[in-house]
């Protein structure tokens, strides 16, 4: 049974003993968070909390982040860099490469910033399931995720993973006892929602999945609260860069497919799609072709498994 006060009291007095500064990605995620918490706890104003916004950020997640760091003062700075990583990604439409390329985009800004700050570490909220399925002598390369790998050889800092050998459930069970408001907040990929545009992530289609990942969650959070389901695992948006016919209003309309995908799952390795209300799935599909009436005219729900699915379309 994982104990997460003992955790906690062993890690910061682990990482006490860390001389010289540390700076952390905090990008809004559970992970990154709880990590930020307990080395901010250890190490006081040496740690710097460093949320770079890719422009693949949830919708409002930004001002979250920036009030959260204030409110608990933890010292931190917020980067705006969308327009560098748009630019980035500018034809770019393989999953890895994605990956790769948001990967480098986010060291170079990182490195940018660890360097004013005169770093000396660098924390990451990697869990077991991400180095995991990014091979790691375990097993063969599914996906390779962006916190993991890349950072610590182009980077002249030592890298620290303080929840390394953790799973998700146990770092919620953390969260909870660090006050993390993210505690109950669903994983988020570090790609963020570039890997829910299918092919190229433009800031056009981006902006599309922002907002239908914005409403999903909303409609079912407000389903669970109201008792009509419980919560799954993951639920959000994909966009499906194909245009299908459609009529809004009395017009012929020619606009992308929107996915949906929830799951329920323990760990991420494997997941079963959530069996959601119709009437739920009815109100976001409604939602999501009212709001954006002139791109979006099709709406479907993903009935696959993991395995063969991915949680993840990309
Ligand atoms: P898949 O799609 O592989 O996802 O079934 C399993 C869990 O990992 C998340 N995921 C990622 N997390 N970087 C991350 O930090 C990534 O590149 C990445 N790809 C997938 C996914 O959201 C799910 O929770």
């Amino acid at each position: 049974m994982f104990d997460a006060d003992e955790f906690i009291e062993e890690q910061i007095a682990e990482l006490k003993k860390v001389e010289g500064k540390a700076v952390v990605g905090c990008s809004g995620g559970v992970d990154s968070t709880v990590s930020t918490s307990i080395f901010g706890k250890a190490i006081g104003d040496r740690l710097l909390a460093i949320y770079v916004d890719t422009g693949y950020m949830r919708k409002g997640e930004t001002e979250m982040m920036d009030d959260y760091f204030k409110e608990m003062k933890i010292n931190h700075r917020i980067i705006h860099a969308k327009e560098e990583f748009y630019e980035a990604m500018k034809g770019v439409i393989d999953p890895e490469e994605k990956r790769k390329t948001i990967g480098n985009k986010f060291i170079e800004v990182f490195e940018r910033e660890a360097k004013k700050f005169g770093a000396d570490y660098l924390v990451q909220g990697t869990i077991a399931p991400d180095w995991i399925e990014s091979g790691d002598e375990v097993r063969e390369t599914i996906k390779s995720h962006h916190n993991v790998g890349g950072l610590p050889e182009k980077m002249d800092l030592e890298l620290i993973e303080p929840l390394r050998d953790l799973y998700k459930d146990e770092v919620r069970v953390l969260a909870r006892k660090l006050n993390v408001p993210s505690a109950e907040k669903q994983p988020f990929p570090g790609p963020g929602l570039s890997i829910r545009v299918m092919g190229e992530a433009t800031p056009e289609r981006t902006e599309i999945v922002r907002e239908a990942c914005a409403i999903t969650e909303e409609e079912i959070d407000n389903a669970v609260e109201d008792g009509l389901m419980e919560r799954p695992w993951q639920y959000f948006a994909v966009l499906i860069p194909i245009k299908t016919v459609g009529v809004q209003g009395d017009k012929r309309a020619y606009g992308y497919t929107i996915a949906i995908r929830a799951v329920s799952s323990l760990d991420a390795m494997s997941a079963r799609f959530s069996h959601i209300p119709l009437e739920i799935l009815e109100n976001i599909s409604t939602r999501i072709t009212n709001v954006m009436k002139d791109k979006v005219n099709r709406v479907v729900y993903d009935i696959t498994n993991k395995p063969p699915g991915t949680i993840e379309w990309e």
